[in-house]
């Protein structure tokens, strides 16, 4: 294996959109950031200095970091964050993963405009279990605030209410061709015959996404760098934080063909409904063609939605087993939801809050992994109520009283035991899809439905052969997932929605997973550079 030195400096950029200069934390000044290549198995080495005025972390988003949480990032959970004028080494190794990932910030609102991809090749000599591609190339979906952003996330703070949402949706940094702008928009050439691996990364804070291209089928091989049986679809649904590797034919002679991509939002929960645009070009197509249109799903399209989530499965080769637990230690249940808390700093007295099992998530001010390392008492209580009533009916009427339980409360397990985890999204105010995210794990998505989950009936047609491996999965609005994974991995993992939104609100906990007895079943010790509260 090799070992790859990236240099990450954390800067402000002048940036142009929307006809509008403003300046933003970028990763060496670029937006999107910079992309990470290695092979499966691969060291990577990333000296992050923080050159702005903000606190900064690093997350890379489905590496597994496996015993090295340290190097994970979220903010107080895994590190305290890298102050101004500092630095800090993430050092990791990307043990039997290959695919496409994401790396971005993981403090505040940051990753808005500090994210990149994460490209890890199989090792050297062993194929793609699919037709290989021509060529390859990279595609990040994300939202842009005309205003500072780190100002949008403070209106919470200040109103307990709603930040605003996002001016445009970016392919690749544009927001499509905007009039009078002087934006071009992205475009993606091709030459007629070739097949190209597009690797798809949604790095958009709140909205899920439809991608399309006009007059050409997608051939889906990969999701958040698992394997996938494949299978053709004229749409892409993918969530903040999900990664769908897709093989496309340049089956035409030549032409522009319009790339676009627009939100889902099977509610009334206000969302970005803008929808932005690309070009597929191919070589050899005169100056000004026809563009070939295409139309974009409704924005409530939850058929379109479900079709794809459904045509989802694991490869589970023989070289690629779909290694499902079968037998579960840990039986939980988690019910996802907004609610409405007290606050007395807030302009209308109270503030908009979310919560797992009614627990609205406090950030302490010690990250977590080092409480837990050092045994530094009073930064967090291991009492996580991970068992709510059922059955009960979630979906229905709200309850008159909507407050939660504030707490910094992690959920403790030992070294190998098997998590079951059954995710509810609860109808009661604001029913939303969540598309919900796992560090330092991959897990399999085992069963999935509308309305309250029914332990008794089920499991009785939970797929256990090859059901989708992830790290972020969509729980459907006034549904249920339910999850399933190998607690390998000791350390603390944070576990939440990938709206960012809804992280803000308190959306979020923490899995504790203890070290084993065995020789390399222990966290290794922190690095010496570690950032320090
Ligand atoms: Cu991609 Cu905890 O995040």
């Amino acid at each position: 294996s090799k070992i790859h030195h990236y240099k990450f400096s954390v800067v402000m950029k002048n940036t142009t959109k929307l006809c509008q200069t403003k300046p933003i934390v970028t990763v060496n000044g670029k937006f999107p950031g910079p992309t990470l290549y290695a092979r499966e198995d691969d060291i990577v080495i990333v000296r992050v200095t923080n050159h702005v005025s903000y606190n900064v972390t690093i997350h890379w988003h489905g590496v597994r970091q496996l015993r090295t949480g340290w190097s994970d990032g979220p903010a107080y959970v895994t590190q305290c964050p890298i102050q101004p004028g500092q630095d800090y080494i993430y050092n990791f190794t990307l043990t039997g993963q290959r695919g496409t990932l994401l790396w971005h910030a993981h403090i505040s609102w940051l990753r808005a405009t500090m994210h990149g991809a994460i490209v890890i090749l199989p090792k050297r000599g062993v194929p793609y279990p699919f037709p290989k591609p021509d060529k390859e190339k990279i595609i990040i979906f994300a939202e842009w605030w005309k205003a500072d952003v780190e100002a949008v996330v403070n209106q919470y703070t200040q109103t307990g209410m709603a930040p605003n949402i996002s001016d445009a949706h970016t392919i690749n940094g544009h927001p499509g061709p905007v009039p009078n702008c002087s934006s071009k928009g992205y475009t993606l050439h091709v030459d007629s015959g070739k097949t190209y691996l597009l690797r798809i990364i949604n790095a958009a804070l709140n909205d899920e996404l439809f991608f399309k291209i006009a007059g050409h089928n997608l051939t889906v091989v990969e999701v958040d760098a698992s394997y996938t049986k494949p299978f053709q679809t004229d749409t892409i649904f993918i969530g903040p934080g999900q990664t769908t590797n897709a093989l496309l034919t340049a089956d035409k002679d030549t032409g522009k063909y319009l790339i676009t991509i627009s939100p889902f939002m099977d509610t009334t929960v206000a969302v970005n409904n803008l929808t932005a645009f690309a070009f597929l070009r191919y070589k050899g197509t005169p100056a000004f063609p026809p563009t070939t249109l295409t139309s974009t799903p409704p924005i409530n399209a939850t058929a379109i939605t479900t079709k794809f989530i459904n045509s989802l499965r694991s490869l589970n080769s023989e070289q690629y087993p779909a290694k499902v637990p079968i037998t579960i230690d840990h039986s939980l249940f988690f019910t996802i939801a907004v609610g409405v808390n007290p606050c007395a700093t807030c302009a209308n007295g109270s503030r908009v809050v979310a919560d797992v099992n009614n627990v609205t998530f406090i950030m302490p001010t010690t990250a977590l992994l080092q409480a837990h390392y050092y045994n530094i008492s009073g930064v967090f209580t291991d009492d996580f109520p991970a068992n709510p009533p059922i059955p009960f009916n979630y979906t229905g009427n709200p309850p008159s009283n909507l407050a939660t339980n504030n707490g910094t409360k992690l959920y403790r397990v030992s070294y190998n035991s098997t998590v079951q985890v059954v995710i509810q999204g609860t109808s009661l105010i604001a029913p939303e899809n969540h598309p919900t995210h796992l560090h330092g794990f991959n897990f399999f998505q085992v069963g999935k439905g509308v309305g309250n989950f029914d332990p008794t009936k089920d499991p009785k047609s939970f797929n256990l052969v090859d059901p989708v491996e992830r790290n972020t999965i969509g729980v459907p609005t006034g549904g249920w997932t339910a999850i399933r994974f190998r607690a390998d991995n000791p350390g603390v993992w944070f576990f939440h929605c990938h709206l960012e939104v809804h992280t803000t609100w308190g959306l979020k906990m923490p899995f504790l997973v203890e070290n084993g007895e065995g020789p390399n079943e222990s966290i290794l010790p922190p690095p010496k550079d570690l950032p320090k509260c």
